[in-house]
């Protein structure tokens, strides 16, 4: 299978199951000059997803096929993961895809596929995390992108950005404040992976050739090592 250094421009498969806000991103960013990725399918386990219908406005390939055809999870994610083989794609990114995919098919892209969470990853793996994070009465909220292992929201953190939480934030506020920063988290990452300062090297991350000690930080001149001021653990 093709390496991402292989390639000028990386080429994405694109994972989706609703709204596209993130697909969406990366959509405008793959048509700014110098654009380093390209998108080259959207692939969605619904067909009706808003996702695919804003792919096919912007001519992308896409595909989607429906669990209910299968005989289980394991036949569902090789169709899938046979389109995405055939699409020529180096990375897989998911964005909001809303399935846990079986691990024989999350294991031949250990390293080049990645999630984008909405959590401070390892905390509030799964659904719900705006939620929980005001339950919890934290201080500090954030989005996760993160490689992808057969764990639910599990494998290596590559970067986290954090937002705080006020007063005043509820569900929808939260959730509202954290997308503009999924965006732009998701689009650094994937643009730092065709640039090839990512790498997952033995299960750790690697940033400009060096190990990564905690996830990286979304500043606003881009990806960093983390501040003092901001810490996941918070
Ligand atoms: C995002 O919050 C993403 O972090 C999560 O699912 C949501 C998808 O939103 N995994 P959209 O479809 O990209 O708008």
């Amino acid at each position: 299978m093709p390496d991402i250094a292989a390639h000028a421009a990386l080429r994405l498969a694109v994972l989706v199951s609703g709204r596209g806000s993130n697909l969406k991103a990366l959509i405008d960013a793959q048509a700014q000059a110098g654009a380093n990725f390209e998108i080259c399918l959207v692939a969605s386990d619904k067909a009706e997803a808003p996702a695919l219908r804003m792919a096919e406005a912007s001519g992308i390939p896409t595909c989607a096929l429906d669990p209910a055809g299968y005989a289980n999870r394991a036949d569902f994610d090789q169709a899938l993961f046979a389109r995405i083989r055939d699409s020529g794609a180096n990375l897989v990114v998911l964005a909001g895809f809303m399935r846990v995919i079986d691990a024989d098919s999350v294991t031949p892209w250990h390293g080049r596929m990645i999630n984008i969470h909405p959590s401070l990853l390892p905390k509030y793996r799964g659904l719900h995390t705006h939620r929980r994070a005001l339950r919890a009465g934290d201080k500090l909220h954030g989005a996760s992108v993160h490689f992808v292992t057969a764990e639910l929201d599990g494998g290596p953190v590559i970067a986290q950005s954090t937002i705080t939480i006020t007063k005043s934030d509820d569900e929808l506020s939260l959730a509202a404040r954290l997308l503009p920063e999924e965006h732009r988290l998701l689009i650094a990452v994937t643009q730092a992976l065709a640039a090839q300062r990512l790498r997952l090297v033995n299960d750790e991350v690697h940033f400009d050739g060096k190990p990564i000690a905690a996830p990286l930080q979304l500043h606003a001149d881009g990806l960093g090592s983390a501040s003092s001021t901001h810490t996941a653990a918070e």
